[in-house]
């Protein structure tokens, strides 16, 4: 799978005839909406955790020095919670290019706040891109994010908005937050060296 999946995703669905579909978000999707959208909805899908394993050439880092961004891996009786938004389909125009690092559209059937269900589509970057870094120790991966920054901002700043987010929907993301927690060892320990 080549790291840039514009083309594979405009091949995946037929949206004619379809009004609105919904989007599931579980990493800056959450935080960054800079689209438009008809309907937005706490939601979590079953059976996926959320990762910062994929690598972020074009946002939060660079090729030289990438960063790292969260993508989801499937894992049984996992939930993980997230912002559905319903849009329409040609959101997904824009979408496809800012998620164009190593994701494609899957469908996933996500579970509303009042414990009704919706069919939606998610962004996943599986492990066969060629940008997906994989598993690394928690304070590893803090600190790769402690150094690398692209044209959307400091990979900082994406764990930290993205922790604040997962507070607010009440998801109790252990990775995200040992992440975001070694991220502040990190810091402190480079005041500290100063
Ligand atoms: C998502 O937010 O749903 C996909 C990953 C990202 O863009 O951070």
């Amino acid at each position: 799978m080549p790291a840039n999946t514009i083309d594979h995703n405009r091949a995946r669905y037929n949206f004619d005839g379809i009004d609105s579909v919904w989007l599931f978000g579980y990493g800056s999707l959450i935080y960054k909406v800079d689209f438009p959208y008809l309907e937005q909805r706490p939601a979590s899908i079953r059976d996926w955790a959320r990762r910062f394993w994929q690598g972020s050439h074009d946002h939060r880092g660079t090729p030289e020095s990438p960063g790292r961004v969260v993508t989801l891996i499937e894992q049984p009786g996992a939930v993980c919670k997230g912002m559905a938004y319903r849009v329409s389909p040609k959101v997904f125009e824009y979408l496809d290019v800012r998620e164009k690092n190593g994701y494609l559209r899957f469908s996933t059937t996500m579970t509303f706040d009042n414990g009704s269900h919706a069919e939606g589509l998610v962004y996943i970057a599986t492990e066969d891109n060629e940008a997906f870094l994989g598993e690394a120790p928690e304070a590893d991966i803090a600190r790769q994010i402690a150094l690398a920054s692209g044209p959307s901002g400091a990979n900082s700043e994406y764990l930290l908005r993205l922790a604040e987010s997962l507070r607010a929907l009440g998801d109790d993301c252990c990775h995200t937050f040992a992440i975001e927690s070694h991220l502040h060892n990190v810091a402190s320990t480079d005041c500290f060296d100063r």
